[in-house]
């Protein structure tokens, strides 16, 4: 038996806004673990695509949220970032002064923790930005499921063993999507961030609890190259974003199978907080990071309207292109046939 009751000790990473419960179900039944990510979700939405899982599947299964504190709105950095923003409103025939959407990412709650107790229990949970408060965090260590969080640095790393997580998933540079930072100011760390290599060799000599590492991870030299290392497991993203199971957004998908995919940047542009995506027009004119865009997951807000009219017209000008460093993983295939090449 592999990590965490699956049979091959490999981690389908959460991707929210990617995917939902159809890649879940199928990297589950290939036998690896398969995730569903809820930071975009509501909670009804969360607790329907939790028995859509456990309908299709016996097999364990990981449910993971985000926890950061929701920022006070700065009202002058808000108007700034409108300003800049405002002549691709133009260029689009958008009116730049329409009330912007709401930022789409919620945190880990006392309302998500209810709803989880009623639809029962997830056998693994895994949180990005730190961990919950104390209280939900010994709510779900009762209900006797699995805690996992990722680690940026081996302090976060260190952190997180004390507060009682099952295992360390260590986050490297080249991970796509959302950099877990929460020790220090994520901006701040831009510069600093360790590669997966440096940060899984010196976490698993840090802390005594299994170790996952995440970030650039394209197949099975990369899967055994982390196993020599000492992770006990991998957490694999990108590699699943052109699979049929996934939601990937058409312009996203296009971006996956171009030669743009090689050229990744980390930027704040679209949610607030650095994450890893394919360099976009947005990215090039703009930043790739701004200190204009508003705090983390407010930026995303008055993105909305842009993206949606971009993508309409085919174009990803203004959407978050989420992906690692190693896009060579991702294909057209089945799921089954992305975990059959990890573990080959
Ligand atoms: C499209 C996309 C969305 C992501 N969304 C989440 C998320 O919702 N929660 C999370 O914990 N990690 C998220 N991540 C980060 C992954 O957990 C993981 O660290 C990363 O995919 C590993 O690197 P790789 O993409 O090179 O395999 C996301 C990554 C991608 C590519």
């Amino acid at each position: 038996v592999g990590f965490l009751g699956t049979e091959r000790s490999i981690i389908q990473a959460p991707m929210a806004g990617s995917q939902g419960s159809a890649l879940a179900i199928a990297v589950c039944e290939a036998g690896g673990l398969g995730s569903l990510p809820c930071a975009m979700l509501t909670v009804d939405a969360m607790r329907a695509e939790i028995v859509a899982i456990r309908a299709a599947t016996d097999r364990p299964f990981n449910v993971n949220f985000f926890c950061h504190r929701a920022p006070a709105v700065d009202p002058a950095r808000d108007a700034a970032w409108r300003a800049a923003l405002a002549p691709y409103y133009r260029e689009l025939g958008l009116d730049p002064d329409a009330a912007p959407a709401a930022a789409s990412r919620a945190a880990f709650d006392e309302r998500t923790v209810a709803a989880l107790e009623e639809v029962g229990p997830p056998p693994v949970l895994s949180f990005h930005f730190g961990l919950p408060s104390e209280a939900l965090v010994a709510r779900v260590k009762g209900w006797g499921s699995a805690i996992l969080s990722s680690a940026t640095t081996v302090d976060e790393a260190r952190w997180l063993e004390a507060r009682g997580v099952d295992a360390v998933i260590a986050q490297g540079a080249e991970a796509g999507g959302h950099r877990g930072v929460f020790l220090t100011d994520p901006m701040a760390s831009v510069a600093t961030q360790v590669g997966t290599l440096a940060l899984v060799a010196q976490v698993t000599r840090a802390v005594r609890v299994p170790v996952i590492a995440a970030g650039g991870i394209a197949d099975a030299r990369g899967v055994a190259a982390m196993t020599a290392l000492g992770a006990a497991a991998v957490q694999v993203g990108t590699a699943f974003l052109r699979c049929p199971e996934a939601t990937t957004s058409a312009v996203h998908r296009a971006a996956l199978a171009s030669d743009a995919a090689r050229t990744t940047a980390l930027t704040n542009l679209f949610s607030g907080r650095p994450a890893r995506g394919i360099v976009n027009r947005l990215m090039r004119e703009l930043g790739p990071t701004s200190p204009l865009a508003p705090a983390f997951p407010l930026a995303s807000g008055a993105l909305a309207a842009l993206r949606a009219a971009a993508e309409k017209a085919g174009r990803g000008d203004f959407s978050p292109l989420w992906a690692g460093q190693d896009t060579s993983g991702c294909r057209d295939v089945p799921a089954a046939e992305i975990v059959a090449a990890l573990v080959r």
